[in-house]
């Protein structure tokens, strides 16, 4: 597609997938689970956040021109894995946050125990959004999509990366042990997301290999970037609690590099993000390139 249309910007292309990934999620993260668990699992998912990993895999697909129906599971899928990793990430036995996507975290408001299972529980929808028996979406995807989506949740990914963070509290990481934990904790779903959306289509492995470099980048970046954001936004316009990263002694590239180098290192990365996509071979990659500026110039 030529890239004809000077009026496209990313507010305008965000508005209908944004409704469409509200709406999925809100019909099938569905209330009537057991005990109030599935009001719990709502109040995890729906009304906030800003939808990075769901937009992601929509501008891949969308790039690859691949299966819509397998996109929208995928988005949300992603999403889910995402915001169960938030409501454990905020339990006392982590960071023990009090506020999220500027309301109380899922554990002050339901309970502890209420919270590890919506969690839990996020984790197998995710899944079994990714497994439909009737929704056209051709078994080799769903497998891609889950294998995908399984290795960066797991210990090779967000979990491993959790417990290196956890792991870290009060040490001084250096550059590389540092880049590894972000790559870990927050980089592989992001990358993930890039790479299940275009695991919708069918690319050659030069588009490939250029959007896992894309994806690797621009995961970084953002948790680089939220590293930022922890010392220089107030609460209220992050929806958490700000400050949180020095109060309980993390190593974050602000504590190695300080605030200036860090936000030239989230450029560089972003440049290196921009230069997969030219690499890539790919028509259209408006949205993809919209998305990483947004990750690194983001105020929230
Ligand atoms: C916050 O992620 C947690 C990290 C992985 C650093 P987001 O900043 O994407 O959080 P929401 O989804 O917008 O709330
Ligand atoms: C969390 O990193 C990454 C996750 C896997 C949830 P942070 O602990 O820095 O995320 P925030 O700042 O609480 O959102
Ligand atoms: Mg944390
Ligand atoms: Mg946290
Ligand atoms: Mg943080």
């Amino acid at each position: 597609m030529a890239h004809s249309s000077d009026a496209w910007d990313l507010a305008s292309w965000s508005k209908a997938h944004l409704a469409a990934v509200e709406s999925a999620l809100s019909d099938w993260v569905v209330a009537d689970a057991p005990a109030g668990l599935g009001e719990a699992m709502r109040y995890a998912v729906l009304d906030g956040g800003k939808r990075l990993r769901p937009l992601l895999v929509l501008a891949a697909a969308e790039a690859v021109q691949g299966g819509a129906r397998a996109a929208l599971r995928a988005a949300c899928a992603v999403e889910l894995i995402h915001a169960y990793s938030l409501v454990h990430d905020d339990m006392p036995c982590m960071d023990n946050d009090v506020l999220r996507r500027g309301k109380p975290t899922v554990h002050v408001r339901f309970g502890q125990a209420q919270a590890l299972l919506a969690g839990d529980a996020l984790q197998a929808l995710a899944f079994e959004l990714l497994t439909p028996a009737d929704d056209g979406v051709p078994h080799q995807v769903q497998a891609t999509l889950c294998r995908l989506l399984a290795r960066a949740a797991g210990c090779a990914g967000m979990a491993g990366g959790q417990a290196i963070d956890l792991a870290s509290v009060g040490e001084a990481l250096d550059e590389a042990q540092l880049r590894r934990m972000h790559r870990l904790k927050t980089g592989a779903l992001l990358q993930a997301s890039v790479m299940m959306g275009a695991a919708c289509g069918d690319i050659d492995p030069r588009t490939h290999d250029a959007l896992e470099r894309y994806g690797e980048a621009l995961g970084l970046a953002f948790q680089v970037v939220d590293d930022v954001l922890d010392v220089t936004a107030d609460s209220a316009t992050l929806g958490k609690t700000a400050g949180k990263d020095a109060a309980q002694d993390k190593p974050t590239y602000v504590s190695l590099l300080g605030l200036e180098r860090s936000r030239a290192y989230a450029r560089e990365l972003l440049a290196q993000a921009l230069a997969a996509l030219d690499a890539s071979g790919l028509q259209d990659t408006r949205a993809l390139r919209a998305l990483a500026d947004m990750v690194v110039n983001r105020e929230h």
